[in-house]
């Protein structure tokens, strides 16, 4: 059953014991994310800080911090049901048989419930406010010392290609410059970027709304690296079996959750830029001052009595791994659909998802893994992985040790490390300049002798069985353990 709103999540999370209320006054300037960062890096609950000083609404923090949070947040046990029925519907054989047709056509129908659908209200607008407003109203956190300013951190900025009209909802961090302007910092690989990009060309004024709060499915979808022109709206509607509802905005021509919590309207005047940052960042370094867009906020709608959901993003781990995790598992389908070599990936949280990704493959042809490690970096997002690891299909990613062992054994550096030149991610500080840099690919494969390897390549120590059977049998008896 998909959550009505943010508040059904609370309900849902404090009936499993994954909620603390925190009553004691707490400053949303650095002293949030220090209590937050404890918490997180314990492992520990999702947090509702019900008393911020300064301010009258509730402040929720790391609802989506832990792998059961994050399985709950999209309403299943684990992630794992969620991947299996996407394998599930893309492997489908094509309905041959009446029965198989049927099904598919339940299937579809099923599917076809999940389309997003516009409503005329919703408690997003009880309250409409399009003058004496200011964005000082939200407990927004100023995050870490050094950063810029009090930054939005969990925003759904929902804007429309203006050729085709499809709609884009990514989540970009939104520095409040003053009462109703903050910052965009839509990175210049991400859709956001290309409508404004498109509207500079066209020389229009570019509407912009950024909702807050609402079933944590349409959350999670703002961030999941979807193709360009696929809605994220549809993907939740998959993610929560039901049509997310979208009620008209108020002063521009977009629609957003109609369950949300609080939403910003207004603007983004191409050419308008101004100095961001620096942001205390996913990478745990501070993301670096830039010139970026400046989003004019001309209407503040929200509930009577709203949740302003947040989150702080720093060294791993944190909240920001969990909804990395999600994308890892329910996108590895959908990369092996291209890549059907591709028996498992792992993004360590050490690598904050673009430094690092350890994969597996099934190896069929000499030179394969340089085949997948080329074809990644021209996939997506996944362009900005900055180091990929390519294992054979017995290694189990997932057990960093076993990589670190088995790649360490099995590369001759000069061979099987390769370079490439190419985009890095805007958050790569050490790339030579801004957005440009290297990625090395580590093809830690066996060696074939079609690839020139002409030496045997030993086997790894493993006792025989009948010796294993045999001291399993006599084990209790040697009392060593
Ligand atoms: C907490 C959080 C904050 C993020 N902040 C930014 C950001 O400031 N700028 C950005 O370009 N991407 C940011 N991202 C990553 C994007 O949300 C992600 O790449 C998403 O797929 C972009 O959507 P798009 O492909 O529709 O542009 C953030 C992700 C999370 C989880």
């Amino acid at each position: 059953m998909a959550y009505r709103d943010l508040r059904d999540f609370l309900t849902a999370l404090e009936q499993a014991g994954e909620l603390r209320r925190v009553t004691a006054p707490v400053s949303p300037e650095l002293e949030i994310t220090e209590i937050t960062d404890r918490i997180c890096k314990q492992h520990g609950p999702a947090l509702l800080f019900e008393s911020v000083r300064g301010h009258t609404m509730p402040v929720l923090m790391n609802a989506f911090g832990s792998s059961r949070r994050m399985a709950m947040a999209l309403g299943v046990e684990s992630i794992d049901e969620v991947a299996a029925e996407i394998r599930t519907l893309l492997t489908q054989p094509p309905p041959t048989s009446l029965r198989r047709k049927v099904g598919a056509g339940l299937q579809l129908l099923s599917l076809s419930r999940c389309l997003p659908k516009t409503v005329s209200s919703g408690p997003c607008q009880e309250v409409v406010k399009t003058e004496g407003f200011s964005l000082r109203e939200l407990p927004v956190l100023k995050c870490w010392p050094q950063d810029g300013g009090p930054f939005i951190t969990l925003p759904m900025v929902f804007t429309k290609c203006p050729d085709t009209g499809v709609r884009n909802v990514g989540m970009y961090r939104m520095q409040v410059f003053d009462d109703t302007t903050t910052g965009m910092h839509w990175h210049v690989h991400k859709v956001g970027a290309r409508h404004y990009r498109r509207h500079a060309q066209l020389g229009t004024r570019m509407p912009v709304a950024v909702a807050l709060g609402g079933d944590p499915a349409i959350t999670y979808a703002a961030t999941a690296p979807l193709p360009e022109d696929v809605d994220e709206m549809l993907l939740a509607g998959f993610l929560r079996k039901a049509s997310v509802e979208l009620v008209p905005c108020k002063t521009v021509p977009l629609d957003v959750p109609a369950a949300a919590e609080i939403v910003l309207e207004g603007y983004v005047d191409p050419g308008e830029l101004r100095r961001e940052g620096p942001f205390g960042d996913h990478t745990g370094y501070y993301s670096l001052e830039d010139d970026y867009p400046v989003f004019h906020v001309t209407c503040m709608t929200h509930r009577r009595d709203p949740i302003y959901p947040a989150t702080v993003v720093g060294r791993p781990p944190m909240e920001d791994c969990y909804l990395g995790k999600a994308t890892e598992r329910l996108f590895l389908p959908l990369l092996q659909l291209t890549f059907p070599e591709i028996v498992d990936i792992n993004l360590p949280l050490e690598g904050v998802f673009h430094n690092l990704a350890l994969i597996s493959i099934r190896k069929r042809f000499p030179g394969h893994a340089q085949k997948v490690m080329h074809g990644l970096w021209g996939l997506g997002q996944m362009m900005f992985t900055k180091v990929l690891v390519i294992c054979d299909e017995d290694v189990n990613v997932q057990d960093t040790s076993e990589v670190v062992w088995k790649v360490l054994n099995n590369i001759d550096p000069q061979r099987d490390v390769t370079f490439v030149h190419g985009p890095v991610d805007v958050l790569d500080h050490a790339a030579p300049q801004p957005n440009v840099g290297t990625k090395m690919g580590i093809d830690a494969t066996r060696k074939w002798p079609e690839e020139g390897f002409r030496r045997p390549w030993p086997d790894e120590t493993r006792m025989t069985e009948d010796v294993r059977r045999r001291i399993d049998e006599i084990w209790p008896s040697l009392g060593l353990t």
